[in-house]
């Protein structure tokens, strides 16, 4: 199966493969190292435009996309049309490719202030803001959003054809409600569904960890794109296998437990130098923790990496546990 580009506005997105925003994951180091895995677009961790009236060192950081990797989609949330306006001028104004509007996000910090996947339960608010915010910037803007606030409101096709008549320019569907969280699985019906329902194009999102499920996902659903989150951390190598497999070829084997470790090293060493050690050895565990998955002896490594507040330290037990998987015989995950 040969996948086309897919386009979003002026703008061509090839491969057909995002990176997911995820907040406290998808910061500028590790969207650069996941890229050249074989992704087409990356998306920022959302930003809130409330907090970019303030301006702080923090939240420009997360907005400035020069000299990053192209193109990149800038992601906000908020509830209020001009608000959301201002600051996507503002986050345009500092490199955005795209402006993304999340109307997914289920955590109360986010839905008690009636933001991301809150605003679902007032389809007309949601039109007002991605109206503002289209009519505010000269770039393509998409949304994402989740199937509606619960079971018994799926909004889902009516937001996203409310999305189209404004001139949003693609919408990405995360099939699971927001009262779901992410238990249950993604349903790919409703995705098919909203396919089906629209003209602008429709990305794919939820639950694809192995590369042949999610081209079939791709193909039974019809998607233009297909958005990967979870699936891709600790294991960026899905990317390549998914990219292989849209541009024909066989998918490259998994790499040995080995080489994926010292993967991660260079992960840590990279977000070391950009963040600074402080910043960087806590974010790291969740990566390291995901990186160990199916080696053995993981748990125990685990435990004594959150112990662990010294990257050199850290990479030295990485290190240990290179040595010790090339002098034992393969251990079955
Ligand atoms: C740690 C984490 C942070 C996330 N942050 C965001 C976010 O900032 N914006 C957003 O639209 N979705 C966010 N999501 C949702 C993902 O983008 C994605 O929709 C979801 O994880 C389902 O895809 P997956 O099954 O491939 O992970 C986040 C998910 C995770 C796990």
């Amino acid at each position: 199966m040969s996948v086309p580009p897919l386009k979003i506005g002026p703008i061509e997105v090839s491969p057909s493969l995002i990176l997911a925003p995820m907040s406290g994951v998808t910061n500028r180091t590790m969207r650069a190292l996941y890229k050249p895995f074989g992704l087409g677009l990356t998306v920022t961790e959302f930003v809130s435009a409330n907090a970019l009236k303030y301006g702080s060192k923090r939240t420009m950081e997360m907005i400035d996309q020069h000299g990053l990797e192209k193109p990149v989609s800038t992601q906000l949330w908020g509830d209020d049309p001009l608000t959301m306006a201002r600051a996507a001028a503002v986050v345009r104004e500092c490199g955005a490719d795209i402006v993304d509007i999340n109307f997914g996000c289920p955590a109360p910090k986010v839905t008690k202030t009636n933001g991301g996947s809150a605003c679902l339960r007032d389809p007309e608010r949601c039109e007002a803001i991605m109206r503002a915010v289209v009519d505010a910037v000269d770039c393509p803007v998409t949304m994402k959003m989740r199937l509606g606030w619960s079971e018994n409101q799926m909004v889902y096709v009516d937001v996203a054809k409310r999305a189209q008549a404004v001139g949003v320019r693609a919408v990405t569907l995360h099939a699971r409600t927001a009262k779901q969280f992410y238990k249950g699985s993604a349903d790919w019906e409703h995705i098919a569904r909203l396919k089906q329902a629209l003209d602008i194009p429709v990305i794919g999102n939820g639950d694809l960890d192995d590369a042949r499920v999610a081209m079939a996902r791709m193909r039974d659903s019809g998607v233009d794109a297909i958005m990967l989150g979870r699936g891709t951390l600790g294991n960026p190598w899905l990317i390549s296998q998914i990219r292989d497999l849209m541009e024909g070829r066989e998918p490259q084997p998994a790499p040995s437990q080995a080489d994926r470790l010292r993967f991660c090293i260079v992960h840590y060493r990279t977000m070391v130098d950009e963040l600074g050690e402080a910043r960087a050895v806590p974010q790291m565990r969740k990566h390291v923790a995901l990186y160990l998955k199916g080696i053995a002896g993981a748990a125990t490594l685990r435990e004594r990496m959150m112990r662990i507040d010294r990257a050199a330290e850290a990479i030295g037990v990485i290190e240990e546990t290179i040595r010790r998987l090339e002098s034992s015989p393969p251990v079955a995950a």
